[in-house]
């Protein structure tokens, strides 16, 4: 989704979730970083877990990873500062090999992509002959490069219904491999090692407890949740289908089972709703900050690259989830 917010409109929706004395320095390194854009004709794609300050302030597309994916394979800008984490930057950058993209902390991974390495899926396609391969987008690009076809947790369950196959090897998300084995017939190979730190934290029983607490509580999870979360949740789905969900119910109590800056987030966008908070951060996303964006454009840094070998095969399976649509 496009952010067209005036520097007005962006120091409004910050007032008031900012103590003043952040604001201020917040919104003049807003300020800042508005001008650096335009001066290098830099596009800046926003994760829907940025902090608000980056999220609202800085951002000219905001999304989930299938969204700003999508962003990242038609921006005709020179240069894309990906705020996100690592596996992110990587996918915009395999998707434009030839342009400049950057990460403000290249130390923003994250605990699945961690997971697993290009031998492991070596080895796995040994084991299982002539099985397909989906990879969640959450891994490297040298992960990406083995694989047949990509997908994220907003178009998981189409990719694999969209191949031919029986079984299918689905790396490396364990959790979000059972969410779809519930929800298919087909044979779903998983990765046990594959567990988001942040969603792995959750229990079903949160969930109950809540529940009891706030009447006509509608619980909204990620699929990256384990099934018994999954399966006490009204809903499960990708960031960007979580607001949309939020869009199309009325309820007013509204409990989301994902990253904290999530909730801080549509806080600012449904003010009429009450948002119960559950606070678990990921301290890969919490890594990207206004003043190192605001270096990162000054310094051009940090560059991803991606190796031809790796960027083209890795292509085709980002390509071919795109296609799907
Ligand atoms: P989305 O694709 O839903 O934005 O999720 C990305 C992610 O890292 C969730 O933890
Ligand atoms: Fe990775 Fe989990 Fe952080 Fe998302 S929230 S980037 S899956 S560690």
């Amino acid at each position: 989704m496009r952010n067209t917010a005036t520097m007005e409109a962006i120091q409004e929706t910050l007032t008031q979730t900012m103590p003043e004395h952040e604001l201020d320095e917040a919104l003049q390194l807003i300020a800042e970083i508005r001008n650096l854009k335009k001066e290098k004709n830099l596009v800046i794609l926003g994760h829907n877990y940025m902090t608000p300050d980056v999220f609202h302030g800085v951002s000219d597309f905001i999304g989930d990873s299938l969204g700003l994916a999508r962003q990242a394979a038609n921006t005709d800008a020179a240069i894309i500062l990906f705020n996100g984490v690592h596996f992110m930057a990587e996918t915009a950058k395999i998707c434009n090999p030839d342009k400049k993209v950057l990460i403000a902390d290249p130390e923003a991974g994250c605990s699945l992509a961690e997971s697993i390495t290009a031998d492991d899926v070596r080895m796995l396609k040994a084991r299982y002959p002539g099985v397909p391969v989906v990879t969640y987008v959450n891994c490297s690009a040298a992960v990406k490069a083995e694989t047949d076809i990509c997908c994220t947790s907003a178009n998981a369950l189409q990719v694999v219904e969209s191949l031919a196959d029986e079984a299918v090897i689905f790396l490396p998300d364990e959790y979000l491999a059972r969410n779809i084995q519930q929800k298919t017939s087909k044979r779903i190979i998983s990765w046990e090692q594959g567990k988001c730190m942040v969603h792995e934290q959750y229990t079903a029983e949160d969930l109950l407890h809540a529940r009891r607490q706030f009447q006509d509580l509608l619980i909204i999870s990620h699929p990256e949740c384990n099934t018994d979360v999954t399966g006490a949740s009204d809903f499960a789905g990708s960031t960007s289908q979580m607001a949309d969900f939020i869009a199309k119910n009325k309820q007013e109590n509204i409990m989301l089972v994902t990253e904290c800056s999530m909730a801080d987030n549509l806080r600012l966008q449904f003010p009429r709703r009450h948002f119960v908070s559950t606070c678990h951060t990921c301290p890969h996303m919490k890594k990207i900050t206004l003043k190192k964006v605001r270096d990162a454009i000054i310094n051009e840094q940090y560059a991803v690259e991606v190796p031809e070998h790796i960027q083209k095969p890795a292509l085709r399976a980002v390509e071919r989830m795109l296609a799907i649509g």
